[in-house]
């Protein structure tokens, strides 16, 4: 068995993923900031200022004092990495950052997202059939949490569907802690070779896609290294999450019956919205998030000086709140409450509308498929991720 510790700042309690693990609590318990070590594969390993506080994380991440993680250098000459790739949107802050962004989300409209609706019921509806067809008895990460969201980043970038394998192996690596510094440029340079063949294609034919969008409306204006970075963002932040999320939404599901039935027997789907919002804050699979002060500032009148970083828990950021029944329970019929799973303020999650839609249409029709969907061994046996940024199940045994 594996505990589902994944990032150390937002890990759980051994052998149970929905509920902060107990140091995580005592450090939010303490009055005092503490600083601990963050472990990053690019620069080794940075102390930063450890905030739990849901408040204190609104305030950091609506000041724009707070910078991104790890600033972008222009003028790089080393080898290339995500945190100096052009048109990640993380690595920007100020003007820049808004000038992307609106690019960016503009290809992520309601009618774009709302269009995908039938495509991702089709891509559910196929694979839950491979599921049944293979039955009974399935490994649900292998056959339905990762290639769901996969297939719809190939949608989203007009990538041929044979390519997913290999997309996948990538975005695991580069979602992984547990590389070095080499592997993860060597697989960068792979990623972002793959990516400059997408974008030459959709110069030459922009597809009917987010990608093409972006090629239509501003081409113009980016450099195939800006549009290669875009392209990355969507592969990259849009894909180990999505899957984290399925695997372990399931899980969650599975292991509280009561709460399964009402999601699955919510006829007319008025239950989804709000069963997902829950969902998404009891799990908050995203690592912490990190800034850099810019200058001297203060979280609860204590000091943090310029140059230092903060290292936000999401976790427990959603779990700290007084709310009943306790926040660490799954409770679908809560009234939703505001949550930090896709962030706050600027940089908040351009892609959580389609990461919404595609749980919505996914986890129900899953529980209708198979009304006696149960797992397949003793919950204690449940392996998690270890090796991965982003917190998910590694097989889910699963029989109906
Ligand atoms: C359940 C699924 C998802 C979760 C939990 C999630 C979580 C997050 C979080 C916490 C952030 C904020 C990072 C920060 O402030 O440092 C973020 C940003 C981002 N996400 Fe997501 N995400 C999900 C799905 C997606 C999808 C499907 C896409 C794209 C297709 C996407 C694209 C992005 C991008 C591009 C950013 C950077 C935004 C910026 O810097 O302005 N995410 N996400």
């Amino acid at each position: 068995m594996t505990d589902p510790v994944s990032m150390p700042h937002n890990h759980r309690r051994a052998t149970c993923p929905f509920r902060p693990g107990p140091d995580l609590v005592e450090l939010h318990q303490d009055p005092s900031l503490r600083r601990v070590p963050v472990p990053n594969s690019q620069l080794g390993e940075v102390e930063a200022v450890l905030v739990t506080r849901e408040d204190d994380a609104r305030a950091v991440l609506s000041d724009p004092r707070y910078e991104v993680g790890f600033a972008f250098d222009p003028d790089w000459s080393g080898p290339r990495s995500v945190m100096n790739q052009p048109g990640v949107l993380l690595n920007y802050d100020g003007d820049e950052h808004t000038r992307y962004r609106r690019m960016q989300s503009g290809a992520f409209t309601m009618k774009r997202i709302r269009a995908l609706s039938g495509v991702i019921e089709r891509i559910v509806e196929e694979h839950l059939d491979a599921v049944e067809k293979a039955g009974p008895g399935a490994d649900l990460i292998r056959t339905f949490a990762e290639p769901l969201p996969l297939m719809v980043i190939c949608e989203l970038l007009g990538a041929p569907v044979e390519d997913r394998a290999a997309i996948l192996e990538r975005s695991s690596t580069a979602s992984s802690i547990d590389t070095t510094l080499e592997v993860q440029q060597d697989n960068f340079a792979a990623m972002t070779g793959y990516m400059a063949g997408l974008v030459a294609a959709h110069r030459r034919d922009p597809g009917d896609n987010i990608l093409g969008d972006l090629v239509r409306k501003h081409g113009a204006e980016l450099t195939d290294d800006e549009l290669v970075g875009m392209g990355l963002d969507v592969l990259v932040a849009g894909h180990g999450t999505l899957s984290g999320m399925i695997g372990l939404s399931a899980l969650a599901l599975l292991s509280h019956p009561e709460q399964l039935a009402l999601l699955r027997d919510d006829a007319d789907g008025s239950l989804s919205v709000g069963a997902v919002e829950e969902l998404l804050r009891l799990l908050a699979v995203a690592p912490p998030l990190v800034r850099r002060a810019a200058t001297d500032l203060s979280v609860d009148d204590q000091v943090i000086r310029a140059g230092e970083h903060v290292v936000i828990s999401t976790l427990m950021a959603n779990h700290g709140t007084g709310l009943t029944p306790s926040a660490d329970e799954l409770d679908l019929r809560r009234k939703p409450v505001p949550h930090l799973a896709f962030g706050y303020g600027r940089h908040q999650c351009v892609g959580q509308q389609l990461a919404r839609l595609e749980l919505r249409l996914a986890l129900p029709a899953l529980f209708r498929r198979f009304p006696d969907l149960r797992l397949a061994v003793p919950f204690e046996e449940i392996e998690y991720r270890t090796e991965s940024l982003v917190l998910g199940v590694k097989r889910l045994p699963v029989t109906w």
